[in-house]
């Protein structure tokens, strides 16, 4: 009564899943262990994990050192809440080495259980600040075209991804998009550069509505979700000036490029810039435990400090001393097996691999990426750049080659994202070049 068949029957008639969507489900897999960068199913097929589950199991499967974190926290001190009036070590010692770790300016923390409770403390965060400095009215949110930023109700009205809306409207009011700086997509205007004129557009976007409504804009340093958009290195720069000018608050959603996927501990680094606020998820803890948070800049703590006031926002699970344990013995394992370092190094050469095996093909537009995630984007016609129609589902097509030829991954219309652990080793790289070639062959021949 273990098969995949009998555990899906199962599933159906009582499991509502996240995105549920019955029809893609007929082809689910159900997964039962897994070691390194590889999952086994429950008929015991092995699968290249190429998402990292959700791009958050960057040490890969099967890590003792951070079960022993857990498990020797969990027999101590399971839980204790630390709303003010009570704290914990791990707690303390986590945010002290955040501290340490995260850009220069931001120096205080706050943890939550995920990505999204991230993104919501956040903008509650950037809405106190501004009240608490006299701006009552500087409350809106602008984010970007492509953007994912979570599903609870506030985070998915930041999420620029359309298909998340429509069952779950109205949006919360005050929250607005601009477009996506997507390089392949993107038209500047003649003569512009494509990184500034896409970054204009927050400016454009904060005089319409009037500095004086903007709380804060966020965006993904490279958006995962939304297809591996890598933005011009012109973007950010220009991105932080305005943010300055307009006192509007800048958050990084870096709850996937948070703790080395691209090439740095943070993404920002990158382009010399610092946010305001930074947002952190996944990759913390490996996946292992389910934790999150921000960190917010020295002016915003200080602010807070200040005032005195009390800042009514909290989650019960907020510094769950065992997640605090994992995510402190995760930063060793990030330090010590320099995992920025290696995703930078795997990730140029899974993506001149990709360009190799497939840059050639008719119907690849375009293959992009930074550090260890990528994209390769698949279209009708690359001369004009013109997209597959929709009802054709080549993205999905192709996927299910990629699952049948033991490669797992996810994909956002017709791009293939491709984010593997950290630990991959260079011949599982390989191997899912070979596959993500052999399936976009098999349905684009
Ligand atoms: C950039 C980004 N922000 C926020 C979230 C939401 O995180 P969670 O699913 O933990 O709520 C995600 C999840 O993929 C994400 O990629």
């Amino acid at each position: 009564m273990n098969t995949i068949a009998d555990l899906l029957a199962r599933d159906q008639a009582h499991l509502l899943h996240p995105l549920h969507d019955a029809a893609l489900h007929e082809h689910a897999r159900v997964w039962v262990s897994g070691q390194g960068a590889i999952l086994t199913d429950a008929d015991g097929y092995e699968f290249i994990d190429g998402l990292s589950g959700l791009w958050n199991v960057t040490a890969g499967h099967g890590r003792s050192e951070l079960v022993e974190a857990m498990r020797k926290q969990a027999s101590t001190l399971a839980y204790a809440s630390v709303y003010s009036g009570s704290s914990n070590p791990r707690a303390i010692e986590l945010a002290e080495q955040l501290a340490t770790l995260c850009y220069p300016s931001i120096n205080q923390f706050f943890f939550t259980s995920g990505g999204g409770e991230a993104t919501e403390s956040s903008i509650k965060m950037a809405r106190s600040y501004w009240k608490l400095r006299g701006q009552p009215t500087k409350t809106k949110v602008i984010s970007r075209v492509e953007g994912y930023h979570g599903a609870t109700l506030a985070a998915m009205s930041a999420t620029g991804l359309s298909p998340y809306w429509p069952l779950f409207e109205p949006r919360v009011p005050g929250f607005l998009h601009i477009p996506s700086p997507y390089p392949y997509r993107y038209e500047a205007p003649n003569g512009e550069s494509q990184g500034i004129a896409a970054a204009n557009e927050l400016e454009r976007a904060i005089r319409r509505e009037g500095a004086d409504t903007v709380a804060m804009f966020i965006a993904e340093p490279v958006q995962g979700a939304g297809g591996v958009i890598v933005p011009q290195d012109d973007y950010f720069h220009r991105i932080r000036a305005i943010c300055d000018h307009y006192q509007v608050l800048l958050v990084a959603d870096e709850v996937i490029t948070g703790f080395g996927r691209t090439g740095q501990l943070f993404a920002l680094a990158h382009w010399g810039i610092e946010p305001d606020i930074v947002q952190f998820a996944k990759a913390i803890t490996s996946g292992y435990f389910p934790f999150g948070g921000i960190g917010i800049s020295d002016t915003i703590a200080d602010t807070l400090r200040e005032t005195g006031r009390p800042w009514m926002h909290a989650y019960t699970y907020s510094g769950h001393p065992v997640g605090c344990a994992v995510a402190i013995r995760m930063l060793r394992i990030i330090k010590d097996e320099s995992f920025p370092e290696q995703a930078a190094t795997k990730g140029r050469r899974l993506l001149n691999s990709l360009r190799s095996a497939l840059g050639n093909h008719p119907h690849v537009g375009d293959i992009r990426g930074k550090g260890l995630m990528c994209a390769v984007e698949l279209v009708e016609d690359p001369a004009s750049k013109q997209s597959f129609s929709a009802d054709r589902k080549i993205g999905i097509a192709v996927n299910r080659e990629a699952v049948a030829r033991g490669l797992f991954s996810r994909v956002k219309g017709d791009c293939y994202l491709l984010a593997p652990p950290i630990v991959t080793t260079e011949s599982q790289l390989d191997k899912a070049v070979d596959i993500v070639a052999e399936s976009v062959r098999s349905v684009l021949s």
